[in-house]
Parts: structure tokens; sequence; C-alpha cells
């Protein structure tokens, strides 16, 4: 009772943030995401009743930490009677800083835990599976642009373009790698019991989701980057509205937007997105990913830049 999957972070351009149901981790709000590709998280799971004790380890390291929320995802997938787990995982990027960590590891663990269980699932099963760990993990589940919608009770997802039809990049600048201070789980929370804006918010999404699932289908670059910087500011001020506040941002973060505003300026095909933490992903038409990423190194305070294409859903793969 093995199984071993790989899946790749997200990120969003039309963003989820709050929930209509917590004890079930439903969101407020549908997404639209991007998948990556040169980003992952494989995750294998060993499901035996003669283990002494569930573990885990993340990069060959013992970690209690995030062993709960992985347990209570492998309960959900193979039920709680399930023999005892051992999980492995390995990642390639800084884990809990804002990168989407969660997304991966989430629908890795649902797919391979499927699997180990000898359970076959369809997508909209795996994808309530993977929305109750984790919100954003559900998108993981496919590749390309992404959208999550909200259905009465659950959460849906599907391709609506797949990598290869627009080969938009992702380049990540890492400004702070270590963990966010506030979880997104918490910050939600604070948002919407707090912020004076969340209701409008909540209601506005709509709009925007249609608005990026047209440029997406019109591979209108301009629009698309219109509506997601739009949604992402919408999004932080939100956050930063919150009592207390949740502000993520750090001063390369300011630095980074500000050399995307000038890279605009020169005419290049580029916008940003954050999520929650410091970090700055900037999406680019590929003629001018090389432009963009020499542009983000030289920023003071960027530590490391990772530069991706998108890439596919969440899968199985033999144990390396
Ligand atoms: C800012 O999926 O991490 O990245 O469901 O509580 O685990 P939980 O939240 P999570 O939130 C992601 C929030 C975001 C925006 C997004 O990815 O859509």
């Amino acid at each position: 009772m093995r199984a071993t999957a790989i899946a790749q972070p997200n990120i969003a351009l039309i963003k989820y943030w709050g929930k209509r149901d917590v004890a079930r981790n439903l969101p407020a709000v549908g997404s639209i995401s991007v998948t990556l590709r040169e980003l992952y998280t494989e995750m294998r799971v060993h499901l035996d009743a003669e283990l002494p004790a569930d573990s885990l380890t993340v990069n060959g390291k013992e970690n209690s930490a995030m062993l709960w929320r992985l347990g209570a995802c492998i309960d959900r997938v193979a039920g709680e009677t399930r023999p005892r787990v051992d999980i492995a995982s390995r990642t390639n990027f800084p884990i809990a800083a804002g990168l989407a960590s969660s997304a991966s590891a989430f629908a890795a663990a649902t797919v391979a835990a499927a699997a180990a269980a000898g359970r076959s699932l369809s997508l909209p099963k795996l994808a309530s599976l993977a929305g109750r760990a984790s919100g954003s993990a559900a998108r993981s589940l496919c590749g390309g642009f992404v959208e999550l919608t909200n259905t009465p009770d659950d959460v849906s997802v599907r391709t609506i373009a797949a990598a290869g039809e627009w080969p938009l990049q992702v380049i990540v600048a890492i400004t702070e790698a270590g963990p966010k201070a506030v979880g997104s789980t918490a910050a939600m929370e604070a948002s919407r019991k707090t912020s004076p804006f969340y209701s409008s918010w909540v209601e506005q999404q709509a709009h925007d989701l249609d608005i990026a699932r047209q440029a997406i289908d019109a591979r209108d670059f301009e629009q698309l980057a219109a509506i997601a910087e739009h949604n992402c500011l919408k999004m932080h001020s939100v956050m930063w509205t919150s009592r207390p506040p949740v502000v993520y941002w750090n001063s390369a973060t300011m630095r980074c937007l500000q050399a995307v505003r000038d890279l605009q300026a020169a005419g290049l095909g580029v916008f940003f997105t954050m999520d929650a933490g410091p970090q700055v992903k900037v999406v680019c038409l590929p003629e001018h990913a090389k432009a963009a990423q020499a542009s983000l190194v030289a920023i003071d305070g960027v530590t490391e830049v990772m530069v991706s294409t998108l890439g596919e859903g969440a899968r199985l793969v033999e144990p390396k």
C-alpha cells in the first residue's frame, strides 16, 4: 500500500481569500490560477498497519508540525480506520513562505493516498478532498490555467486553457525565505471578521473571474495583467484593513513592484501578483522573461529568483 505522486504549486491570478464554511474549508469565492512546472512537491505515502506510528519527513528531516494536517488529509482519503502512514515529502522550493507549498503538498498527498489505499477517485472527488485540506490545493490537481468554482455544496476545478496553449512564464522573486508570520487560514478569518472591505471583495469576484476568463480565452495579455494586478491589490487591501492588520510585504517587495512598473513602461509584457508572503511573482510573455528575470535579480533584497513555465496537474509517478 504505497504510492508516490508529484504536484506543482499554482499561483492564483484571481485570488481565493476568505472561507464560506470554515469547518469544511469551503472558499468564499472562486479563483483562477496557473500551475507551475519547474517547482514541485513529491509525496510518497506508505500505508501499513505494522508501522509503530504515523510519521512524516520533509526533504529527509522529520517534521511533526505538518503531520497532523497531512494525517487528517489522509484520513479523509483512506478513511479514519486506515492503517498507520509513513509520508516522505520532497520539495525544491521554500515551504510556508507564501509560495503555495501547501497547494502542491496536499494535491500530491491526496492523489498518492488515494492510490495507496486502492481507491480510484474522480477529479470532482479528488478536488473536494484536496480542497478540504487546503483551498488552493484543489487547483494543483489540474494543469495550465485552472478555474476553481464554488458549487452549492463543494468546489469543482477544471483546466480552462492547457499549459501549451498559452505558454506564459512565471518568475518568482524571493525576498524572504523564512516561514510567514501569519498563516493564511488565520489571516483569512481575521479579514472576514474585521475588514470593512471584505464584503465588497466577495461581491466583485464574479466580475473579476469573468474578465480573467475572457482574457485567457482571447490570449489578451493586457486584459489579464490589468485584472490580475487589480484583484491582487484588492486582496492585499482586505488584508491591510483587517484588525490586527495583515501585512506580508517588505521593502524589497515594493522594489519588485516598481521594477515591474518600469518594465511595463518600457513596453514589456509582464505583470505582478503576490500571495500570503513577501515574494513577488511576475507573469510574463515568454519573449520578455529573460529581461524581467535580469531586472528582478538586480534588486536589493531579492535573495533568489526562480523561473517557471506552466505545467500539468498532480499525477502518480514511480518512486525515485
Ligand atoms: C493568498 O489555500 O493556503 O495564496 O485553504 O486555509 O489552506 P487554506 O488557504 P490557502 O490560501 C491561499 C491564499 C492565497 C491566494 C490563492 O492561492 O488563491
